[in-house]
């Protein structure tokens, strides 16, 4: 490869094992079909997250809000959980990663994505109501473990500042329908909407993602740009079957659902740009919630170089066969310090060197090991770590997702299992109906247990 070349984005097919993968001609072939899919659905405004046309608009928000609204806090408090955060989260960490480093004096976001009481009660009692914005991201208006935050959370802000306290929220939501849009209907409540279809784990480039993002002072221009790059084809009319298949996302598409079909039912994303981790978590939800349907589906496993190396990656190697991996790096990163002169002899190897050079040479280890067990295996080589690099991931990883969904006959924006589990609690709450729910679970809490203590 040569230095010019490294700068570019690159997907890596080399190891991606295509000779164990017998269906993926057959799904090539399905390139026509998957055209005329997308054309129609993007046509019926069922794919907002890759037509964006609620972008211009956006633009213009967000560049009002960053000058004016949002300067006026120091904190952002975000409730939300699945969708409404994960997206959220990996841009923090991977854009804004001060907070996380000693010293920290800017702004800071703090995503409160679960339910645990003492975390609530430990951020209430010490953040600064007059200086924080709580932005509430729920696109359904009623997930109890957003709401159940926010009745909390508009209480104290309530108490600290009894007037004020309707100019220190931001809620995202939807536009028509919902707890959070009656509430901000009734009091007047600054919104942002969550458009129709824009389901979300599909929606970090939009007002979910974008407004943190705005706050936190990152390049989301960049960040839009990069995905629309990647999403543009998908969305253009002339789009055919050569184009499509031509797309990225397609031919992993194709990968993924190949890897299914032959009994790979687990997919590592190893992420060996550090502060990018939770980019893996982001891509684990997409994946999970997206394509786990009517017993298919294959298991997204989030793992960070050269952490994982020393906990998970003995079973990458030599566990069961049954893993893939998406491997994610850069074509360069920080120098780093260089190393002094007076190491121990058994580290001469080191001498002149920087301790950048550690990670590509670690990243290289790792996927020469994985390949040489056995996984299939393909890289995502981006040419910069910046917000248009992460942009362009995105819309991949989220077409990508799509492409395998349909591919597989399922429907990848639905998540119709998750469903059981919050009905069973609600009724475990005492909410009204529900009998079906109350008869299982007395039967569940009561019946023949088998409980040892240890
Ligand atoms: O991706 C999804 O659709 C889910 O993970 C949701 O984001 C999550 O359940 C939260 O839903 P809501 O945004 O309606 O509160």
């Amino acid at each position: 490869m040569t230095a010019g070349s490294q700068q570019q984005d690159v997907l890596d097919w080399t190891n991606a094992s295509w000779e164990r993968l017998g269906s993926s001609p057959d799904l090539r072939a399905r390139a026509g079909e998957m055209a005329q899919k997308l054309a129609g659905e993007i046509g019926a405004g069922r794919l907002p997250f890759l037509a964006l046309p609620f972008m211009a608009g956006l633009e213009q928000e967000l560049a009002a809000l960053e000058s004016g609204f949002l300067k006026g806090f120091e904190h952002m408090l975000l409730l939300g959980i699945g969708g409404s955060a994960l997206g959220a989260r990996a841009l923090q960490k991977a854009f804004a990663p001060g907070q996380d480093l000693p010293g920290h004096r800017g702004k800071s976001l703090w995503i409160m994505d679960n339910v645990d009481a003492a975390t609530l009660e430990a951020h209430l009692d010490r953040l600064p109501a007059d200086k924080t914005l709580v932005y509430v991201v729920s696109k359904s208006g009623d997930t109890i473990e957003t709401i159940g935050q926010y009745f909390l959370v508009k209480d104290w802000l309530k108490r600290a500042q009894p007037t004020a306290w309707k100019d220190h929220l931001l809620l995202n939501t939807d536009e028509n329908k919902g707890y959070l849009r009656e509430e901000a209907t009734a009091f007047g409540i600054r919104t942002l909407p969550v458009p129709d279809n824009l389901g979300g784990r599909y929606s970090a480039i939009s007002a979910v993602g974008l407004v943190p993002a705005a706050f936190l002072g990152m390049d989301w221009r960049g960040l839009v740009r990069g995905f629309s790059s990647v999403a543009a084809p998908l969305t253009d009319p002339k789009l055919d079957a050569a184009s499509l298949a031509a797309h990225p996302s397609f031919e992993f598409a194709v990968w993924a659902k190949a890897l299914m079909d032959a009994g790979y039912c687990e997919l590592i994303t190893f992420f060996y740009i550090p502060a990018w981790s939770s980019f893996a978590d982001w891509f684990a939800q997409l994946w999970a919630e997206s394509l786990g349907k009517d017993g298919m589906g294959s298991q997204p496993l989030p793992a960070v170089g050269a952490t994982d190396q020393h906990s998970v990656n003995q079973m990458f190697l030599d566990g069961p066969r049954n893993k893939a991996c998406l491997f994610v790096e850069r074509a360069t990163g920080p120098a780093g310090l260089p190393f002094p002169k007076d190491m121990p002899a058994i580290f001469d190897y080191l001498q002149g060197k920087r301790f950048g050079e550690l990670l590509p040479a670690e990243a290289l280890g790792t996927r020469m090991a994985l390949t040489q067990s056995q996984v299939p295996l393909v890289c995502l080589r981006l040419g910069a770590d910046d917000a248009a690099a992460a942009g362009k991931m995105m819309a991949l990883f989220g077409a990508a997702t799509l492409l395998t969904g349909w591919l597989m006959g399922i429907n990848p924006v639905d998540q119709p299992a998750v469903e059981l589990g919050k009905r069973l609690a609600k009724a475990r709450l005492g909410a009204s109906g529900l009998a079906g729910e109350k008869a299982q679970l007395s039967a569940f809490t009561t019946g023949g247990r088998d409980e040892r203590g240890f």
